[in-house]
């Protein structure tokens, strides 16, 4: 039997971090699905072409080393706003969606274009200070060098450029349930995650 959880938002809300617990929770598979795009940008970056990037792509691409620096998110981002690349990445995720077992997965558009038929779906969202002031911790742990205006600045132009393209733009499908995790703690965002499953879980 299939279940599929689709958990949509901007970057650093603490998507990732929830995704893996409800995974973990109900034993479901999880695919990071900003993976895919910045293993796609990282070989854009190194010359490859875009759409020829994403349709050779192959699972083992995602392990890549260096996916997760700041540069590669914004590589990331660049390359989802073209309607070739977001194709060629479709029916993968679409599978994944569908396997036996119950999936999550995580993105900008996964409750609304790639699983809008998603038996559960989550936006989670936090302000653009909170969610930057966390990405600056993270960063300054793995010894990057930045400043806070940085990477305020960083959030805000990537959730701008993942708004406001023609393509799969990044919003809340009008019936995902919407956790703000501003003022949250992990433990409570993650909870309230679970609760909103289960409440779906028992409508089907
Ligand atoms: O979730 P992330 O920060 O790893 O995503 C990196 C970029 O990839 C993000 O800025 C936009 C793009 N992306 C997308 O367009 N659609 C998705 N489902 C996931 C990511």
């Amino acid at each position: 039997m299939s279940f599929a959880i689709a958990i949509d938002g901007p970057a650093a809300a603490g998507k990732g971090t929830i995704s893996k617990a409800v995974a973990a929770h109900y034993g479901f598979a999880h695919l990071d699905t900003g993976l895919l795009y910045r293993a796609v940008g990282a070989k854009v970056r190194d010359g490859a072409d875009p759409v020829e990037a994403a349709k050779a792509l192959v699972a083992e691409d995602l392990d890549a080393a260096g996916l997760r620096t700041a540069e590669v998110a914004q590589a990331a981002s660049r390359v989802a706003v073209n309607a070739d690349v977001r194709a060629a990445l479709v029916d993968f995720q679409r599978a994944f969606a569908r396997r036996a077992g119950g999936a999550v997965l995580d993105g900008r558009d996964i409750g609304t274009v790639i699983c809008p038929e998603a038996e559960a779906k989550l936006f989670v969202t936090a302000s653009a200070e909170v969610r930057a002031a966390r990405r600056y911790r993270e960063l300054l742990e793995r010894g990057a060098d930045v400043t806070p205006e940085e990477v305020l600045a960083d959030v805000r132009e990537r959730d701008a450029r993942d708004t406001d393209r023609a393509e799969a733009p990044m919003r809340p499908a009008e019936d995902a349930t919407l956790i703000d995790t501003s003022a949250m703690s992990i433990e409570d965002a993650i909870a309230a995650a679970i609760a909103a499953v289960n409440a779906r879980r028992e409508e089907t």
